[in-house]
């Protein structure tokens, strides 16, 4: 009798890394030898956390404030982020659903790990952060992908056509990564009400909630803050590698819709990690007392936007400057290139590095069994590149400006 690997097997295998890691590893051995080289792929920001931070990082390490705790995170930490919540976000919730996650990502994963079920699907944006996909993939949601219009937007006609009777779970993830796209208020309405009329259960990924430009962050949890917490829809997720900087701490935090889902969440969350790391929580609290001193931070990043980027829109690489968060897709399908080739001449002969778009379009196939296929970049992003705008301004100015160079030279060839 011949044997086949259980699915669950075969589909973890089948989830490459992303390109992403693929360009940090590219990127850190070309640096080996090219010291000088502009690294505009990775969202490493130019500023660092608070000194506090480190401070009481240390001291908690230090004075015995290390030990296991409980499984939800501390409750002094969960008491202020319900008054952060409350007073930044207008989310009405409480420490009995809030989450402590070590970094956003692992709040992600047991999110999704909590809200699947067999056959379930899952809507993603079709241009997303690969990270998204492959938790989607490894929760065992099948990933469906909705349009986004022409500033990278949520297209909800899209939603609609694209869902079906097995759609379980929508992704909103707003200022978006990859392409700094912002959906506002009357946009989040149109996907909450297409969200509650289907009974779907969202999750909102506000990683970037600092780095609005168009307008203030709006979290869509506030739309639903007066509804009873056992019909609400809406699981929030949040992080404090961005706006603190925080990014080797691991510290993120998720405010889950319903009390069942939080009782859910606690079994997950138990066997995932048991709790998350005490000192690094104490730290969290440092950062949000030193909260007033972050604005900086902002006003660098969108500084950095203002400065580097009006040039891609003057070339016609961007429809716009980006809204909100981190990272731009430019698009550099004029050069006749593909995004991969865009990225590795753009690194071997002008030292600047990006990552080639098809690794945020990527599409995985099912045959019939329901088996995956082996995920391969491509699609819709196949020629764009990402480009991270958090860095350093003299770096950030000087690769754009090579990179917009080698566009021209490539258009009159
Ligand atoms: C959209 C988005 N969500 C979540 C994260 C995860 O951040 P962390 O795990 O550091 O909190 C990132 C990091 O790049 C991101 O871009």
């Amino acid at each position: 009798m011949t044997q086949t690997a259980p699915p669950w097997f075969a589909r973890a295998s089948s989830i490459p890394s992303s390109w992403l890691y693929e360009s940090f590893r590219i990127a850190n051995e070309r640096e080996r030898e090219h010291p000088g080289l502009i690294k505009l792929h990775v969202g490493e920001p130019a500023f660092g956390p608070p000194e506090s931070v480190a401070k009481e990082f240390a001291a908690a390490a230090l004075d015995g404030r290390a030990r296991y705790i409980d499984v939800q995170g501390l409750m002094e930490l969960r008491e202020r982020l319900a008054g952060k919540l409350a007073a930044v976000n207008g989310i009405d919730t409480e420490p009995s659903r809030l989450f402590v996650t070590p970094g956003s990502c692992q709040g992600l994963v047991a999110l999704m790990r909590c809200l699947v079920e067999p056959g379930a699907e899952i809507l993603l944006p079709e241009i997303h952060w690969p990270v998204h996909l492959q938790q989607a993939l490894l929760a065992g949601f099948r990933p469906v992908f909705y349009r986004l219009d022409e500033h990278f937007a949520p297209d909800p006609e899209s939603i609609r056509r694209v869902a079906t009777p097995a759609t379980r779970l929508l992704l909103l993830n707003t200022p978006s990564n990859p392409a700094g796209a912002v959906a506002g208020l009357p946009l989040q309405r149109a996907l909450y009400d297409i969200a509650d009329e289907h009974g779907w259960q969202i999750i909102s990924d506000e990683a970037y909630e600092d780095f609005a430009f168009s307008g203030p962050h709006l979290s869509i949890a506030a739309l639903e803050r007066d509804r009873p917490a056992r019909e609400r829809l809406v699981n929030s997720v949040f992080t404090f590698s961005k706006g603190p900087a925080m990014t080797g701490y691991r510290l993120g935090y998720v405010a889950v819709s319903r009390p069942e889902i939080a009782t859910t969440m606690r079994m997950v969350q138990e066997s995932n990690i048991i709790a998350p790391s005490a000192p690094v929580q104490y730290a969290g609290i440092a950062a949000l007392d030193a909260s007033g001193d972050l604005a900086g931070n902002h006003d660098y990043v969108r500084g950095n936007r203002d400065a580097a980027l009006s040039c891609l829109v003057d070339e016609g690489l961007l429809p716009a400057l980006p809204g909100g968060g981190w990272y731009v897709m430019a698009d550099i399908s004029s050069t006749g290139m593909t995004g991969e080739e865009f990225t590795a001449e753009l690194m071997i002969d002008h030292d600047v590095v990006v990552v080639p778009g098809s690794g945020f379009s990527a599409r995985p196939e099912f045959g019939h069994d329901g088996a995956m296929q082996p995920l391969r970049p491509g699609g819709v992003a196949s020629g764009l590149v990402r480009i991270a705008f958090c860095v350093d301004r003299d770096q950030l100015v000087t690769g754009v400006e090579r990179l917009a160079g080698l566009v021209r030279e490539k258009r009159q060839q």
